[in-house]
């Protein structure tokens, strides 16, 4: 009698918890019909967004590069990358047009996360000192002329609003930063103030954001190379837009071009698909608010949204038995990377969700039944990221009328997208479902002339082209 009523309970928990699960799929439900508003949307903020500033959620930022890497650049360069929750700095030697990339190092910084939410000279003196110990590890087989500064292209992956290529104020901290001293801030200025305080002689010779870097190193390689999307913990897009095409804009670049900086994960949308979770994600977040698409979307919070998911069905199914599990209730501890890789166990016994449920959430003996369960919320979670960061992808080739078929039947006109971050690169069910959406939303004949590339750190190597593109010390020569 005790067993099977110990089996009717489990069942009738189940049932409770299965519930929950049909409630969230059916509120995170994406049909492309829906995906397609959520394009038409991110189409018509961008063109708020380029028309004046603070029109849009879009910030679409204004990034002072005109001209993408064409090959030549030559040279010894620096790059540091800020953004994530590593950092990392590199060298290259770059020898321009038969050399290309002569030779690359770098170096990978996690930052102590006291850090990110400290001061900001802290947070500078940090990185200043991981970059002179680098700087000072420089061998004789990279090459600086006489006389001239080592010059640096800085990466920081923040909204910033840039006055020229090598100066921006910080908008707001995203991603787990909050630092208010910082906001405002030269972010040029505060690094060359901490490089000095290191006795490092060097100059920001270009401040980018990822997008915008990952975009330079992605045409580098390809010159069909129009825009860049990150997913990683954060997400965002960038991309070359007509100068005509910007109000806003206040230079007038000789190219007719302005590679723009979207700061996608701002958008919002009625049709965006948004659940209690999120809300309450959103809530308790340091920038309520804000970054909606992105805490819909991105590294840092997929693996929190299952979380919640979980504990609701802890608390409201007892699904992991009559107490709910004290580690399920931390924010953040579970990370996406702990959900990829539930959500990839392909053991009959589904070993790796309950190794995980295990060791992070402190939940032993889950049966095959319970751990399938769990591999069905990463699944409607990542489905849903994965489907509304195409569409976000297919609403900028709307905006550049390249979401058709290139209409001259002998045109071989090719449009890549440079695409970088963790979250793409090792989440590989999330990029499947991104690509085949994309290709959904195109249509066939469309979609054969759009690649999604994945231009694994662009971003370095394209800051220190940039730095090479924009260096002070050859416009001075050339002068
Ligand atoms: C966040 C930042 C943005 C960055 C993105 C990807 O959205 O605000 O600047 O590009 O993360 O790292």
């Amino acid at each position: 009698v005790l067993v099977v009523r110990r089996r009717m309970r489990t069942t009738g928990r189940r049932a409770r918890a299965e519930e929950v699960l049909r409630v969230l799929e059916e509120r995170c439900a994406t049909p492309i019909g829906k995906l397609r508003e959520v394009a038409d949307d991110m189409t018509a903020e961008m063109v708020a967004g380029l028309q004046a500033e603070g029109a849009s959620k879009l910030k679409m930022l204004v990034s002072y590069v005109d001209n993408l890497p064409t090959g030549d650049e030559k040279g010894l360069f620096y790059a540091l990358d800020l953004g994530g929750t590593n950092f990392r700095v590199l060298r290259v030697q770059l020898g321009g047009k038969e050399g290309r990339v002569l030779k690359q190092e770098y170096e990978e910084v996690s930052i102590p996360p006291h850090l990110m939410v400290g001061s900001s000279n802290e947070l500078f003196d940090f990185i200043a000192a991981a970059l002179a110990k680098f700087v000072a590890s420089e061998g004789e087989d990279f090459h600086l002329p006489q006389g001239r500064h080592r010059e640096l292209g800085f990466t920081f992956s923040f909204p910033v609003k840039q006055s020229s290529i090598a100066s921006g104020i910080l908008i707001k901290w995203t991603k787990g930063f909050c630092i208010d001293e910082t906001v405002g801030e030269d972010v040029v200025a505060e690094l060359t103030k901490a490089m000095e305080r290191q006795g490092l002689d060097m100059k920001v010779a270009a401040l980018v954001n990822d997008t915008i870097g990952t975009l330079a190193g992605g045409r580098y390689d390809d010159s069909d190379v129009i825009a860049a999307v990150i997913l990683g913990t954060g997400t965002n897009a960038a991309y070359v837009e007509r100068a005509q095409a910007i109000p806003k804009l206040n230079v007038v670049p000789k190219s007719g071009e302005m590679v723009i900086n979207m700061e996608w994960g701002n958008f919002w949308s009625p049709h965006l698909p948004m659940t209690d979770y999120d809300k309450a994600l959103d809530f308790d977040s340091l920038n309520p608010g804000e970054q909606i698409y992105e805490k819909l979307i991105s590294g840092m919070y997929l693996g929190e949204i299952l979380r919640r998911v979980l504990l609701r069905m802890a608390k409201e199914a007892s699904l992991f038995g009559d107490i709910v599990p004290s580690k399920l209730e931390i924010p953040f501890v579970l990370r996406t990377p702990h959900m990829s890789a539930m959500h990839h166990d392909a053991s009959p016994d589904l070993k790796v969700v309950g190794t995980k449920l295990k060791e992070v959430l402190g939940i032993p003996n889950t049966s095959w039944k319970t751990r399938k369960l769990v591999v069905n919320v990463c699944d409607v979670i990542a489905k849903r990221g994965a489907r509304i960061a195409a569409a976000g992808i297919y609403g900028i080739l709307k905006k550049l009328g390249r979401d058709t078929a290139p209409t001259d039947t002998a045109s071989k006109r090719r449009t890549v997208i440079a695409m970088d971050g963790g979250l793409y690169e090792h989440y590989a069910i999330f990029s499947k479902w991104l690509q085949s959406t994309l290709r959904e939303l195109l249509g066939e004949e469309a979609s054969a002339s759009v690649v999604v590339k994945l231009a694994n750190d662009g971003s370095g190597i394209g800051a220190a082209l940039l730095a090479a593109s924009h260096s002070q010390y050859l416009k001075l020569q050339e002068s």
